[in-house]
């Protein structure tokens, strides 16, 4: 934790006052701004250049706050929340009364979560209400996790940056769709499918991630400025070394298996073994393939279990079709 109490005061007074505040939770950091404030909750779509209809998660201090935001919570929700919050998993329920419809995007459901940060616990203690903030990244861009990645990305727009260090899980919450019959995960993250099941003891639903259609969710996402590829893992080196013959400025994320291999590339990243050590290195390692002037990524998708299930997710949005302006 490197933000000092002064920090998180002087952060709670800007949120009292309307203002925003870029925090950092354990997936990536967020752009906050007074939940129940509307006035407030719209600068953040106009900072971000996000389309008002796209819904944003309220983050509160613990789960026994969780009936003040949301009615009719099921009880296979009450137990996700006792279980994970607080950590990486977001809940999407019933709006309650205090929150504003600038914070759903019109919609009558709501996305909950319980950071673990002690800087964000800090805050939302401070302050004493709750939170909405999207990631602190302009609209369809790589997420932020560190203070200086927000900094880049939104400058001045913000008006103060708690710094929290860089966050320990890297890739966003899990949601989990609970206002139907059955549990559903709209998008995979931090709280793996696996961790899930075992604590409902039963399978969940999980669209295809290709297929996952949220409000707020585009094929182009999380993206890079330069185009990402993805192949085989065995075709990664082949096919950053052609691309680079022809022309290109070839970023590549060298798959774990094949560690050490010469490639002849702009930039080689070494992806980590370790699935936890990826899912943190992930958008960082995107930023610095950008500033590296690559236009081209050549990567590949881990094995999609556990956290190579989020991490798949994002890889492939990624590399989606992006938008022809
Ligand atoms: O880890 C995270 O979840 C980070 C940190 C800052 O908490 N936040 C984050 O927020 O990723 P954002 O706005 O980039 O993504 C939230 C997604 C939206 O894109 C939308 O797909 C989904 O949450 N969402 C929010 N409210 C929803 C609702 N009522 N129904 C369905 N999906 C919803
Ligand atoms: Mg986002």
């Amino acid at each position: 934790m490197t933000a000092r109490t002064s920090d998180i005061e002087k952060a709670a007074g800007v949120l009292r006052a309307g203002g925003l505040v870029a925090l950092p939770t354990e997936t990536v950091y967020g752009l906050g701004a007074n939940a129940e404030d509307p006035a407030a909750v719209s600068r953040i779509f106009q900072v971000k250049g996000r389309p008002p209809s796209h819904p944003l998660i309220v983050h509160i201090g613990g789960a026994e706050l969780l009936d003040d935001w949301v009615q009719d919570v099921p009880a296979t929700a009450r137990l996700l929340a006792e279980h994970f919050w607080p950590g990486p998993l977001t809940l999407v329920l019933r709006r309650g009364q205090r929150v504003p419809l600038e914070a759903t995007g019109g919609l009558e459901t709501v996305a909950v979560r319980v950071p673990d940060h002690p800087v964000a616990l800090a805050l939302l203690s401070a302050f004493g209400g709750g939170v909405t903030a999207p990631s602190a990244n302009r609209f369809g861009q790589v997420s932020p996790t560190t203070a200086d990645d927000v900094r880049a990305e939104l400058g001045d727009a913000v008006d103060f940056v708690l710094d929290g260090g860089p966050c320990a899980v890297g890739v966003e919450s899990t949601i989990v769709d609970a206002t139907g019959e059955t549990l559903t995960i709209l998008r995979p993250g931090g709280v793996t499918r696996e961790d899930l099941e075992a604590v409902l003891g039963c399978p969940l639903a999980v669209p295809a991630t290709s297929r996952v259609r949220v409000p707020g969710q585009h094929p182009s996402h999380y993206a890079p400025r330069a185009r990402v590829v993805l192949v085989e893992p065995e075709k990664v080196v082949a096919e950053a070394e052609l691309a680079q013959e022809l022309g290109h400025r070839v970023g590549v994320f060298l798959p774990a298996a094949f560690a050490g291999a010469e490639v002849k590339a702009h930039a080689v990243v070494a992806v980590p073994g370790s699935m936890a050590a990826y899912a943190r290195g992930l958008y960082g390692f995107l930023r610095e393939l950008d500033q590296r002037g690559c236009d081209l990524i050549v990567a590949s998708l881990p094995v999609e279990e556990g956290l190579g299930l989020a991490i798949a997710n994002r890889l492939r949005r990624a590399a989606g079709p992006r938008p022809t302006v």
